[in-house]
């Protein structure tokens, strides 16, 4: 995929042509190609049905030249056009929105010093375009479908468009949110690697949206778009308010979407592991393999998500430095209180100090992030926020030290062992399974994130006495942690008081 400022590869005439397929083209409908380049889509609509009318948007003068070939086309900008205006018709057939909007993202064009963005003022006060935009980073192919869906709000139309499915769930959740008139809508995935030689999950979008029906913002997905006719293997949408995976699964578990009372956290980030991660040999011992005599007060175990995800949460593999206690605070007493580790980062100081994130700007010198006194908790239950299954384990100190986690993992603290076990054992219960099947979209690069966990209230989380009570012994044999039965047995009992007292209201 071109890495440039117009997210410019044009969409090979036979996906076009299956796409139209796919949404059925009336022989009298006007189509509108907004990004349309030389024009794949209004070639792929002249071809199937030549009686339909035809206009095209581009920036490229010389695309436009081409893309004229089969529409009347004008060079412009799309994020300085209004739609519902600018459009001059000549027929009044069904409105068709097609085409292939940029791939890009505001934060590579930023990085490309690109001014080929949307005006901020655009956004000013428009519900769910705020939100996009209030973001560091947003989708200039999701903005696009969404001013598409907005200038077009009072009329009838439908939108096929190809975008990354990541696109199509921030469409629907903004399009929710503005109340767009969508009626209807379904997601086709494509083989992005064939058509485009990307590696990401892409698909042909399509939006029914019509002010006269009442709006439902779920949409079908169905697994490729050379076979329509199948069955869609899955629903996500957006269900009470909030974007969900598995429509049908979520209405199963639903009760238990809430918030979470307990507090999830992020681990540690660093952006330096050559110097803060040592490998334990069993002694910290530096990439140069020279095992490093500092302060132990600062040196900490280290887990990774794929430790936490393969069950490898009791092994010392890595040591970490943690060279605060919490982030901000002053490291300069360190050359005092911690001389052999201030040597050691001051060796470093090359690869600390030209850290390029900016969250290490104007803060103390060897600053790390993500951390508080939640980190030094000697139990945690983790998972990891990369792989594609939830499996939440009990993580115990490891040589009497409390483990810290980085920052692909996420976790809740504790003082107790037994309760963090059970808490474990609940969020590991089928029940739990469930409910984050029907949240979670695995094919993310993250699919587990901190907003995910926080809906999951364990209170509101059916809950079956004894499996808890016997997984959650399982769990704190497995982590090698104290199990006391009793308190167990009390946590369980307030957990079922707490489910029967909800079901009372
Ligand atoms: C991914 S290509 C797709 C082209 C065509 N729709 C197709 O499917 O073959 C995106 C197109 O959007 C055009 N484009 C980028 N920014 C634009 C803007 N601000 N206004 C109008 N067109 C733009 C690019 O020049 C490029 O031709």
């Amino acid at each position: 995929m071109p890495n440039n400022e117009f997210g410019d590869f044009q969409t090979p005439l036979a996906l076009a042509e299956q796409c139209l397929r796919v949404v059925g083209l009336p022989d009298d409908a006007r189509v509108l190609e907004p990004t349309c380049g030389v024009g794949s889509f209004l070639h792929a609509s002249a071809v199937l049905q030549p009686g339909t009318e035809r206009v095209g948007l581009e920036i490229q003068p010389e695309y436009a030249e081409q893309a004229s070939k089969w529409a009347r086309v004008s060079v412009g900008n799309i994020f300085l056009s209004d739609l519902a205006t600018d459009v001059e018709w000549q027929t009044n057939g069904p409105l068709r929105v097609v085409g292939n909007p940029p791939w890009v993202t505001s934060a590579e064009l930023n990085r490309m010093d690109s001014k080929n963005l949307p005006p901020k003022e655009n956004f000013k006060g428009a519900k769910g375009f705020d939100a996009l935009l209030g973001g560091s980073n947003f989708d200039v192919c999701e903005y696009i479908i969404l001013k598409c869906l907005g200038d077009l709000r009072k009329e009838a139309l439908q939108l096929a468009m190809l975008c990354k499915t990541q696109v199509a769930r921030n469409v629907i959740e903004h399009a929710a949110a503005a109340k767009l008139p969508i009626a209807s809508a379904s997601v086709y995935r494509i083989d992005a690697k064939r058509w485009f030689d990307a590696a990401v999950d892409a698909c042909l979008f399509v939006v029914t949206a019509d002010p006269s029906n009442t709006p439902d913002y779920t949409v079908n997905v169905f697994e490729d778009v050379f076979a329509p006719d199948a069955e869609p293997t899955s629903r996500f949408g957006v269900v009470d308010g909030r974007l969900v995976s598995d429509v049908d699964g979520y209405l199963a578990v639903r009760e238990a979407d809430g918030v979470s009372s307990l507090v999830w956290r992020s681990g540690l980030k660093h952006d330096a592991s050559k110097v803060f991660e040592l490998d334990a040999t069993p002694a910290p011992t530096t990439a140069q393999g020279v095992v490093l005599d500092v302060e132990s007060e600062y040196v900490f175990p280290l887990l990774k998500c794929t430790d936490i995800f393969r069950g490898k949460h009791r092994a010392l593999r890595k040591w970490v430095l943690v060279p605060q206690k919490t982030f901000g605070a002053d490291t300069s007493h360190l050359a005092m209180v911690a001389p052999k580790l201030w040597d050691y980062l001051s060796a470093n100081a090359e690869a600390l100090d030209g850290r390029k994130s900016s969250i290490y700007r104007n803060r103390p010198r060897f600053s790390v992030f993500g951390h508080g006194d939640y980190t030094y908790a000697p139990f945690k239950v983790a998972v990891s926020g990369l792989h594609k299954e939830a499996i939440f384990r009990l993580v115990a100190p490891i040589q009497d030290q409390p483990v810290v986690l980085d920052d692909t993992c996420y976790f809740l603290p504790f003082e107790d062992g037994t309760e963090a076990a059970v808490v474990a054992a609940q969020l590991n219960s089928a029940e739990a399974r469930l409910f984050i099947e029907s949240l979670v979209f695995w094919d993310s690069k993250r699919p587990i994130t901190k907003k995910l966990l926080a809906r999951i209230d364990l209170s509101k989380l059916p809950t079956d006495p004894d499996a808890i009570l016997r997984d959650s012994q399982a769990t704190a044999v497995e982590a090698g942690v104290e199990f006391d039965v009793e308190r167990a047995l009390a946590l369980v009992q307030d957990r079922v008081a707490e489910q029967e007292a909800l079901m009372l209201f």
